[in-house]
């Protein structure tokens, strides 16, 4: 078993609906992301699949078995999945090996292929080292990697992850992703990833699906969402933008709160848009179609931040850091698009940005 089908499956918590219809197929050996903001109903969905939750409706196929739907519903124990939960919680009062050993334990695997499994799967993890120490004498990291050490040992074809990483620093956080994508390639095992942030999301999935309050609002590669979002919330999501209102017509967007200045345009759309543009997709830029005053600057070491004073609009742009000393605060400046995105004005975009104007 490693594809995972998800038929239209729907989720009610009393009168409150939060899983709307989603359907999806997550094959065997992809690395797939749920992404959405906190409430969307991530962890809802993963604990469906492992059977902690009954759908409302719906059905869940692993290949061709169908495990919860209608009448069947299989418990957690006969779906062999590997799940780190949200709050992953070791054992305090086991060592490494105890607690990677649990999940065989209680199906009661004879002693010596339960040491062998054991013993492959910590050093998998890089926690050979630590087998006799308990939880308490461990970094945060490595509890995390005994947690997904016990998700791992029973050889499941399919992992959940609930935001595994969401107690570590920094640091820890860039290393584990690389860690778990490592583990992954070596296990040829199909993973779904549940996050709320997009750097995680993009760094680690072959495919990413965007939710936001129980509904899928995108989903493709974390370049596809990236750079085609599907609409302003999926553009917002992922990444900086700002919002501009514009007027489309054939050729040019005029941009009243930049005091009318337009920039080229020939797609499709046309009347009342809004413009979303990418900080580091404007450049300074002698020719540019737009006119400001630079208002704020500063150095982060990679990039070089700045906020551009358009008419009434202030606009973010982002370079590398070399860019920093070529122009000053108060300077008038030219700015030039590279690219944007348009979206048809249906007067959601306050309510989804939840913006106050
Ligand atoms: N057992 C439950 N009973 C009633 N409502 C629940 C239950 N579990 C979750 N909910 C509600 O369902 C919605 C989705 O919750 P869920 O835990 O799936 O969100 P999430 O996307 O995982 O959020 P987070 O990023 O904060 O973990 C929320 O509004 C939550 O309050
Ligand atoms: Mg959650």
């Amino acid at each position: 078993m490693g594809t995972v089908a998800l038929k239209h499956i729907v989720k009610y918590y009393g009168k409150n609906l939060v899983v709307n219809d989603i359907d999806e197929v997550i094959h065997d050996g992809e690395f797939v992301t749920l992404l959405g903001p906190s409430g969307c109903g991530k962890t809802t969905i993963l604990r469906m699949i492992a059977g902690f939750e009954k759908p409302s409706s719906g059905e869940i196929w692993f290949d061709d078995q169908l495990v919860a739907g209608g009448k069947t519903f299989l418990p957690p124990e006969k779906r062999n999945i590997g799940m780190v939960f949200q709050s992953y919680a070791v054992w305090p009062h086991m060592t490494v090996f105890e607690n990677t050993a649990y999940p065989l334990t209680i199906r009661k695997l004879p002693k010596e292929e339960i040491r062998r499994k054991v013993e492959k799967t910590l050093d998998l993890m890089h926690l050979s080292q630590y087998a006799d120490r308990t939880p308490d004498q461990l970094s945060g990291g490595q509890q995390q990697r005994v947690a997904l050490a016990r998700a791992l040992v029973g050889e499941p074809k399919l992992l959940l992850l609930d935001e595994p990483l969401s107690n570590l620093d920094a640091k820890l956080r860039e290393s584990m992703r690389f860690e778990i994508k490592r583990i992954q390639n070596e296990l040829h095992i199909t993973v779904l990833y549940v996050t709320h942030d997009q750097t995680e999301a993009m760094s680690m999935s072959d495919r990413i699906i965007v939710i936001n309050k129980g509904v899928r609002q995108q989903e493709g590669t974390p370049e596809d969402i990236y750079k085609h979002p599907a609409n302003p919330f999926v553009a917002d999501f992922l990444g900086k933008v700002d919002f501009f209102r514009g007027k489309a017509e054939n050729g040019s967007i005029t941009i009243p709160e930049m005091k009318n200045q337009t920039i080229p345009y020939t797609g499709e759309h046309r009347g009342d848009v809004y413009v979303a543009v990418r900080p580091e997709n404007i450049i300074f830029s002698e020719g540019g179609e737009l006119s400001g005053i630079l208002e704020v600057q500063y150095y982060l070491g990679d990039t070089a931040n700045f906020r551009v004073r358009v008419g009434n609009s202030l606009v973010r742009v982002i370079t590398d850091g070399h860019a920093y000393h070529s122009v000053r605060e108060g300077d008038p400046v030219r700015l030039s698009i590279r690219e944007f995105i348009v979206f048809p004005d249906d007067g959601s975009l306050e309510e989804t940005l939840q913006i106050k104007t």
